[in-house]
């Protein structure tokens, strides 16, 4: 799709649709659109349209305004407006009557409204059609912001943003049998290649001399051979932050649970057991562009877990990367597994910050819904850091708890830990494991498993991957200081 800025007065921007917000509670139109006045006020008059975020109004071949439809967009209250959101509703609404370009009004603009207008446009543009023969699906072809003033880089990034995003959901969306662990590699090193990055991919004979027990114990039971993927962007403009950070992301491409199989009912749900990693993976693609002052590094370990005669039995005691021996005492718990084992080779990396992403437990889901990510750490100003790169980026995150009274709950009585713990605070023991391999880096752990896959459709966004933690990483990037 293209995105562009428009200046013109709206009334002579020509689009298939010009949108323009009307708030509950500043119900008027901008200027340029006087002619239209009277409509807006007969829509109130007769209860049609009040502003109210959801409420869409369409007035055809409007007088005095070169689009072909004027639309007036609810825009709730104006101290919440998230233009995200709305530009992503009025576009998924639009393009399946379709409509092929859009202006989107913005009376008073500022940098942050463009940036998330385009982001929400291209992520309202996106469909899991791909694997359709026939596909009815209709696309936006443009979008245009209407907004005078210098927006430039506001319309880039949003730009950037929006489509990694997008990418993220994209690999998300692509089922087990066509995204296996070494296709996900192919994806990463493409990406890094178009993107300018480094990408590294460490293969199981690699892994077997490096010691990587944990980890390699999860892929015993698959044919496809498990990765562990590594991209790093070094920033060239100095000055360059003497920290370097590091983003981990759970790649289980597949989650059958292994030996301790979870039910089949559901169970196709688990390809996107690898959200983590393809978060990871986009986050890399906008930082390449938008080149923040930090090193940063991605580590995404990616498996399948099966079932198989070679597969790991519940009791199997492995010797992680980091040296600590672990009792598997569910196989299922196979996330924290290879982790542990990505987060230990981040260390030795040189990585002083840490932040993973992993749709890790059914527990958080249980806690948070499929509203708010789960945000764990053993660093407080570190977790300050997280929470307000993902409030600038409208991703809700909410703080666990992951203090020192927990750490029993891993207990072992055959090996340092084990890889589960009781059934209650399930999200909280499985931080814990993680936080066992971190040690003292700086680390906040997201769980996304309620976060990353929409169950229902949403009017900004189709069932499906969300593409969640992307923003929030980029935007933890180029924040640092
Ligand atoms: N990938 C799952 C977690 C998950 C569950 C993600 C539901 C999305 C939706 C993870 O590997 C897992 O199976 N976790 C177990 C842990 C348990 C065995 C301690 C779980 O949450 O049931
Ligand atoms: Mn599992
Ligand atoms: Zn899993």
């Amino acid at each position: 799709m293209n995105v562009t800025l428009s200046a013109l007065p709206f009334n002579r921007i020509e689009a298939d649709a010009l949108v323009v917000p009307v708030f509950e509670d500043d119900f008027q139109l901008p200027a340029s659109l006087e002619s239209a006045v009277a409509w807006l006020n007969t829509l109130k008059e007769t209860s049609e349209f009040s502003g109210k975020s959801g409420e869409l109004a369409v007035l055809h071949a409007p007088s005095g305004v070169q689009a072909k439809r004027l639309v007036a967009a609810g825009a709730g209250k104006l101290a919440k407006f998230d233009p995200r959101t709305l530009a992503g509703s009025v576009v998924r609404s639009l393009k399946s009557k379709g409509v092929k370009t859009i202006a989107f009004a913005l009376a008073s603009p500022v940098p942050a409204h463009v940036e998330a207008a385009v982001e929400g446009a291209l992520l309202g543009n996106w469909e899991s059609e791909k694997h359709k023969s026939k596909s009815e699906v209709k696309f936006l072809d443009s979008f245009a912001v209407g907004a005078w003033g210098d927006f430039a880089e506001a319309l880039n990034r949003g730009k950037i943003l929006g489509e990694s995003q997008n990418f993220t959901r994209d690999l998300v969306n692509e089922p087990a049998n066509l995204l296996a662990p070494l296709h996900l590699a192919e994806q990463a090193k493409t990406m890094a290649a178009e993107a300018g990055l480094e990408c590294e991919v460490l293969d199981q004979d690699r892994m077997k001399q490096l010691g990587m027990g944990s980890l390699l114990g999860v892929a015993q039971g698959s044919a496809e051979p498990p990765v562990l993927i590594v991209i790093r962007y070094k920033p060239v403009k100095s000055p360059v932050s003497a920290d370097h950070l590091g983003l981990v992301g759970k790649g289980v491409t597949f989650d059958t649970g292994g030996v301790s199989i979870k039910p089949s009912e559901g169970m196709e749900k688990m390809k996107y057991d690898m959200a983590g990693g393809a978060a990871v993976l986009g986050a890399m693609r906008a930082i390449a562009h938008l080149e923040p002052a930090i090193p940063v590094t991605a580590f995404i370990p990616a498996v399948e877990n099966m079932v198989g005669s070679k597969a790991q039995r519940p009791g199997d005691i492995v010797t992680s990367y980091s040296g600590k021996t672990i009792e598997v005492l569910n196989t299922d718990a196979e996330g924290r597994l290879i982790l542990a084992d990505a987060i230990t080779y981040a260390k030795k990396q040189g990585c002083t910050h840490l932040v993973d992403a992993a749709t890790l437990t059914g527990a958080i889901v249980v806690a948070l819904g499929t509203i708010n990510v789960g945000a764990f750490t053993n660093n407080d100003a570190m977790l300050g850091r997280v929470l307000a790169a993902a409030k600038e980026e409208g991703e809700k995150m909410w703080h666990m708890p992951c203090e020192d009274e927990y750490r029993d709950l891993i207990k072992s009585p055959f090996a340092d830990l084990a890889n589960i713990g009781p059934r209650g605070g399930g999200s909280i023991s499985a931080a814990w494991f993680i936080r066992e391999f971190v040690e003292d880096t700086p680390w906040v752990h997201l769980d996304i498993a309620g976060t990353a896959w929409l169950d229902d459709n949403k009017p900004y966004m189709p069932k499906g991957p969300t593409g969640v933690a992307v923003r929030t990483f980029v935007r933890l990037a180029q924040d640092w200081k």
